[in-house]
């Protein structure tokens, strides 16, 4: 079973004011399959932020198929979605992924485990003492044990990033989308985010990671997805990525980055 599949996804943007169309995916086909973790890596407008949030909806695509673990959600053409399923039904397949963004938007006036709660009892209608034990096991995980009782504010960002990742997780997803997660954080706090992520792929999650943090990508990524002014030029192992790119804008890319 695959976990994620696309098949030929585009996405036009319309401008607004004057600004003409901008086609932001053109004919992305990725699949990630169970356990794996896939590194996307590339400039900034390549559309790689777009092609997350597709998979997860918070977009809408105009062209080609999404599937969630082998479930077809999205047959679209033209920008209508061909499938027909129940909103509900497709709301669960879509629970099964969780999604971390590079803010992490915690309720300011919530305590670390209120964050982490909330989701479960309200989306997956877990009680409140099963939700605090759940997610206090999750905080622990993610090394905030000592933290439950604090608000964001009284946390670092590494630390606030980490509450992020477990309110994801006490969700239960199967698959995590990482949208830049470290790159809104001071350079030491960097390290601490990553731990989670390495612990989490080494415990078999499958996970979807766009990424500047190379040292990551070459140690965690099985594969490294290229993608450049909304198209996958390359996909290869980080071994071949990282040391003889087969496309010339990869070499370039990987260039001004290292
Ligand atoms: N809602 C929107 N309306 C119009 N254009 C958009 C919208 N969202 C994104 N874009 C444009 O689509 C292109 C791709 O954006 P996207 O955020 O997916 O890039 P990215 O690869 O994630 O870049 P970065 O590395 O800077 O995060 C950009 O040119 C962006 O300006
Ligand atoms: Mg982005």
């Amino acid at each position: 079973m695959s976990m994620i599949k696309t098949t030929g996804v585009c996405k036009t943007f319309h401008g607004s004011q004057g600004r003409g169309p901008l086609e932001v995916l053109k004919n992305i086909s990725l699949t990630v399959e169970q356990r794996e973790v896939v590194c996307i890596i590339g400039p900034s407008g390549a559309g790689k932020s777009t092609y997350l949030r597709a998979l997860n909806h918070l977009e809408t695509i105009d062209e080609g198929q999404i599937f969630i673990e082998d479930k077809l959600l999205f047959d679209c053409h033209h920008g209508i979605n061909k499938v027909k399923m129940h909103h509900d039904e497709r709301g669960k397949a879509l629970l099964e992924v969780g999604m971390v963004f590079q803010r992490f938007n915690l309720f300011p006036h919530k305590t670390t485990i209120e964050n982490v709660m909330l989701a479960p009892m309200h989306v997956r209608k877990l009680s409140l003492e099963e939700a605090r034990e759940r997610s206090k096991q999750i905080l622990e995980r993610v090394g905030l044990g000592d933290k439950i009782d604090a608000y964001p504010a009284q946390l670092s960002g590494g630390q606030q990033q980490r509450v992020a990742i477990a309110r994801a997780l006490a969700m239960e997803p199967r698959i995590m989308l990482f949208d830049e997660p470290t790159s809104a954080l001071d350079p030491e706090l960097v390290g601490e985010v990553l731990a989670v992520m390495k612990q989490l792929a080494g415990q078999g999650m499958t996970m979807l990671v766009v990424t500047h943090e190379m040292g990551f990508a070459k140690e965690v990524a099985d594969r490294v997805v290229f993608m450049f002014e909304g198209a996958i030029l390359e996909t290869n192992s980080p071994e071949v990525m990282f040391n003889k790119p087969e496309n010339d804008r990869t070499r370039q890319f990987l260039q001004s980055v290292l």
